[in-house]
């Protein structure tokens, strides 16, 4: 496919985000559905996104392994596979069912929610809602435990390179891998750690977000982990993480979503968090954040999308 349109994986941080995962259901009808509405998305959200062109409305949509067997058939691409478990002494990477996920994304909460209303009231009876979390920005950037988050992703054409599959699996092109895990937060233990303590597991100075001098960061570090340098350059993801919560049931959270031209990457930075590089050495936020999604999906490019539905 020549010079596919991509889905807007690499898009600005935004104040608001909406994090859908459903099922679909079994059946030959909800299976139509759920093609038809393929055909619908690019022009639902252009519909819901023109109401405010200020709102920078944008939705990406994935699918899990066998969903996209079940909807397309037998063409797939080529690291498309279920979401990995790792279990590492009482640390725990879990799979949760998941067959399509929209990431809507937008400068007001009120057009992520009109999108994701009018997606499901066009989906009706052929899926299943599985997870459904609401994303804020909290003060400059931060996460719910204080730091600032996403100052080392990449950007312009590196987060594209980073993100987009190129020619290494042709008819898939302008695609992505996506991952999501829902992390909760244990914060009372979280607050209970000096700021200097948690300065040394991030990898980075709280107030300041500066990255900690080598010859301070422990190699268990946060940011150290989740660097991977492959033939003398780092190996990238581009992460759009946020908090949500609740804070009558005392629930703090971050979203983590990793969009990859490679499910390699992030699963790798996942192996070095939870078993540790080396085994053993593994993240200390995970002390303190528990996985209670997980899953991988494909991002295909808005051309190939079309083509598979109409055909
Ligand atoms: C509990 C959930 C998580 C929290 C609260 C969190 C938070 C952070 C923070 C505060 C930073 C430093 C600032 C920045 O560069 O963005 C960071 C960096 C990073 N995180 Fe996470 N993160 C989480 C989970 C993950 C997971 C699951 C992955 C990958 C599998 C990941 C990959 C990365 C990467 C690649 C970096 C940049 C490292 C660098 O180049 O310096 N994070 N994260």
């Amino acid at each position: 496919m020549d010079n596919p349109q991509p889905q807007p994986v690499v898009a600005p941080l935004t104040r608001a985000a909406i994090f859908l995962v459903v099922t679909v259901n079994p059946g030959d009808d909800s299976r139509t559905t759920v093609r038809a509405f393929c055909d619908d998305f690019p022009g639902l959200v252009r519909a819901v996104a023109f109401r405010d062109l200020e709102g920078y409305l944008s939705c990406v949509m994935g699918f899990g392994s066998s969903a996209w067997d079940r909807l397309f058939g037998s063409k797939r691409p080529a690291e498309l596979h279920p979401f990995r478990e790792i279990h590492a002494e009482s640390r725990h990477a879990v799979a949760t069912p998941g067959d399509i996920l929209f990431h809507i994304r937008g400068a007001r909460m009120d057009l992520c929610f009109e999108l994701a209303t009018q997606f499901m009231a066009r989906l009706g009876k052929s899926v299943s809602p599985v997870d459904e979390v609401h994303g804020f920005q909290y003060f400059d950037d931060r996460d719910v435990i204080g730091f600032v988050d996403g100052t080392e992703n990449p950007t312009g054409q590196e987060a594209t390179d980073a993100t987009l599959i190129g020619g290494e699996d042709p008819g898939f092109t302008g695609g992505s891998y996506v991952i999501v895990q829902k992390y909760l937060h244990d914060m009372p233990a979280w607050n209970g750690l000096s700021t200097e303590a948690q300065e040394r597991i991030i990898g980075r100075s709280k107030l300041s977000d500066i990255e900690l001098d080598d010859a301070v960061k422990p190699t268990s570090a946060h940011n150290a982990l989740t660097t991977i340098v492959e033939n003398g350059s780092e190996i990238k993801i581009v992460r759009d993480n946020m908090p949500f919560g609740n804070v009558a049931r005392g629930e703090f959270g971050t979203y983590f979503i990793g969009y990859a031209r490679s499910p390699r990457r992030t699963e790798q930075m996942l192996e070095n968090m939870f078993v540790g590089r080396p085994p053993g050495n593994y993240d200390r936020l995970l002390d303190f954040s528990r996985a209670v999604t997980g899953n991988l999906f494909f991002v295909p490019s808005l051309n190939l999308l079309a083509s598979l539905v109409a055909s």
